[in-house]
């Protein structure tokens, strides 16, 4: 049984993410969606993990092999403990792969059995960033084409609650 792992914030998922999810699914018997957390970018989450884990679950329901968790910890620990040989990342671009390399060989000192797998990003995703998309939604942009409805749908209610509480204080 080959079990993959798709790590990432997800604050939210994108249609870029579910792209690299969907290639993943065909290639892998089993696949992790697994929500984690990127230290650098824990001041900026819109969404709260379980929010995240809902939508998330939403989108992958047409895939039978794919599931979602979350983790808390080194994300080479959860593959440990879960059984899982192969952590895919998707590449937009080249400046992608400076971060991803560093980051696949740091997982690979931890865990030198669990490998890391780069899928390239479709080329009509190669733009596409959660954060791009916030900054576009707040600013009442059109970011329907980029995430699935029921993600544009708490986006555009969560920035409103946003705006709101912002006028009211
Ligand atoms: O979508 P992101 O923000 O690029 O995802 C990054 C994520 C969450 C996959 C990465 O930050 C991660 O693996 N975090 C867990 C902690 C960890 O293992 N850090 C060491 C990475 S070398």
């Amino acid at each position: 049984m080959r079990k993959a792992v798709c790590p990432g914030s997800f604050d939210p998922v994108t249609n870029g993410h579910l792209d690299i999810i969907a290639r993943t699914s065909d290639l892998f018997d089993e696949v992790v969606v697994a929500i984690g957390v990127n230290k650098s970018k824990a001041s900026a989450r819109l969404f709260t993990a379980e929010e995240r884990m809902e939508m998330i679950r939403e989108a992958i329901a047409p895939y039978g092999n794919v599931t979602v968790a979350g983790f808390e910890g080194l994300l080479t620990t959860f593959c440990e403990q879960n059984g899982i040989k192969a952590i895919v990342k998707g590449l937009r671009a080249v400046s992608d792969f400076d971060y991803e390399l560093q980051m696949a060989q740091m997982n690979s000192s931890l865990a030198p059995t669990v490998e890391t797998v780069f899928v390239p990003t479709s080329p009509e995703y190669s733009f596409l960033a959660s954060s791009l998309v916030k900054e576009v939604a707040t600013f009442g942009g059109d970011v329907s084409a980029l995430v699935p409805p029921f993600v544009l749908e708490r986006l555009t209610a969560r920035l409103a609650a946003r705006r709101a509480a912002a006028e009211g204080a």
